[in-house]
């Protein structure tokens, strides 16, 4: 029987495509149900940080499970709530102390910038109601965070629905003239953000949001050491609260705890989801200081933000044991070493052909692929090289995560790796196999294509 549409009940994710059935993880791997085995290089969407059918995980959100399952958070709290709140509180910058847990990326997002907005209406500014976010950038998929994204191809239908973002370039060093090497280039010195605000005029604008590392957007790419410091002094010169996007790239994935810290600033709001319980239940967060929410406190009294599933009792319980599990075993410094590892070896595939840049910091990397190296032009959308890449990547046993668009708006292909934290060496070696096999078929097959 094949998993595919439309001969199965299932509404699948993508329409043309013959699902391998998945029965049993293991670690880093994954075994379908014909004992093919897959090494998920990219913990499924930068999720599955510390592997699968972790016994721990498992155990303590049966336990959960047990003494109640859901209970309203209008109503009641709970021990993992207030657990989790203060295991990911230890771990946060600057006066980040406050977290209000959500079920997905998107959701955090959305909740991020209505606090913002909630916020300076309580501090009687009500003007300020401008979001300013990065193009390439993405925040997800529901109406005010795919207005915050940059990813046309996902926005042209729902265009009449959308609220106007005002969009300025990234950081993005491999497709910038200066190469991030020129400290007063305006993109990758962050000075664009002041021309913006100044533009909107300081008093409409209310937040500022980005992506500390590039996640699929620019594809592992991180800005200059001195970007956030003056983003941080810009938004404080003129009142914009910083929300920082961690999401994808935070709760270890980098090498630190938050992918802010080594910029040596805080965030005003901070976004986090996928990796905080190591996918075990569908969990994120908000995390904000009490300047802010006292301000809402000491206002109408109520963040006017409202989902049944918020602060869940199973969800923070696979939080709680992810975050146990990730202090435990030092895997947070353990992705920092392993994150050397997988750069040193991911390095020669720049050497091959099509491959323009290999870049990233911890375990999160990003190989962008091109049709010329050394003029960097991307390769027509047509050819659809990403694409065919991941396929080819998952046909050699191997899930690696596609990105496109991000070179114009329409062309650029690139992968992501991102393993779990507990991979080890020889793992390594073996997704620098597969990925170089998977690159020599998706050549053979583009080739044939055109
Ligand atoms: C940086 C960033 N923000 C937000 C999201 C949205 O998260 P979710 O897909 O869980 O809604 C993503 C998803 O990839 C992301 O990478």
């Amino acid at each position: 029987m094949t998993h595919a549409y439309p001969d199965s009940p299932v509404f699948y994710r993508k329409l043309a495509h013959d699902y391998p059935k998945i029965v049993r993880g293991e670690g880093c791997w994954l075994i379908d149900e014909r004992g093919k085995r897959y090494l998920d290089a990219v913990g499924g969407a930068y999720v599955a940080n510390v592997g699968h059918s972790n016994p721990e995980i498992a155990e303590a959100m049966a336990q959960q499970a047990r003494e109640f399952g859901y209970l309203s958070g209008t109503m009641f709290t709970h021990g993992p709530v207030e657990e989790l709140a203060a295991e990911l509180a230890e771990t946060l910058p600057g006066d980040l102390s406050k977290l209000y847990f959500l079920c997905s990326g998107s959701e955090a997002v959305e909740a991020a910038l209505k606090l913002a907005r909630q916020y300076w209406i309580e501090r009687g500014r009500p003007s300020k109601q401008r979001i300013i976010a990065l193009g390439p950038g993405y925040h997800g998929s529901t109406l005010l965070a795919l207005s915050a994204s940059a990813r046309e191809a996902y926005k042209a239908m729902f265009r009449p629905w959308l609220v106007d973002v005002h969009r300025i370039p990234a950081s993005y060093p491999y497709r910038c003239e200066c190469g991030g090497k020129n400290a007063s280039c305006p993109v990758c010195s962050g000075a664009v953000l002041e021309e913006a605000i100044t533009r909107l005029g300081a008093e409409n604008v209310a937040a500022f949001i980005a992506e500390p590392v590039g996640g699929s957007s620019t594809g592992g790419s991180t800005p200059r050491p001195e970007y956030f410091k003056r983003v941080r002094e810009i938004c404080d010169r003129h009142d914009v609260l910083f929300v920082a996007d961690e999401v994808l790239v935070g709760v270890g994935r980098t090498g630190t705890w938050w992918a802010i810290e080594p910029y040596g600033v805080a965030p005003d709001i901070m976004t986090l989801g996928k990796g905080v319980s190591g996918g075990y239940a569908a969990l994120s967060a908000i995390a904000v200081p009490e300047r802010i929410v006292d301000a809402v406190a000491k206002g109408s009294g109520n963040f006017m933000h409202a989902q049944t599933f918020s602060h869940h009792p199973v969800g923070c319980a696979a939080g709680v044991a992810t975050m146990r599990y990730l202090k435990k075993h030092s895997l947070v410094e353990r992705c920092a070493r392993m994150g050397r590892v997988l750069h040193e070896r991911l390095r020669p595939l720049a050497e091959l052909p099509h491959v323009g840049d290999v870049r990233g910091r911890g375990l999160l990397a990003g190989i962008e692929f091109v049709e010329d190296k050394a003029s960097r032009v991307p390769l027509p959308r047509a050819a659809r090289f990403a694409e065919t890449f991941a396929d080819a990547a998952l046909e050699a046993g191997l899930t690696v995560w596609p990105n496109v668009g991000h070179a114009d708006g329409t062309n650029g292909d690139l992968v992501m790796v991102a393993p779990p934290f507990i991979i080890e060496d020889d793992e390594i070696d073996e997704i620098v196999s597969r990925f170089r096999k998977a690159l020599e078929k998706t050549i053979a097959m583009v080739k044939v294509r055109a």
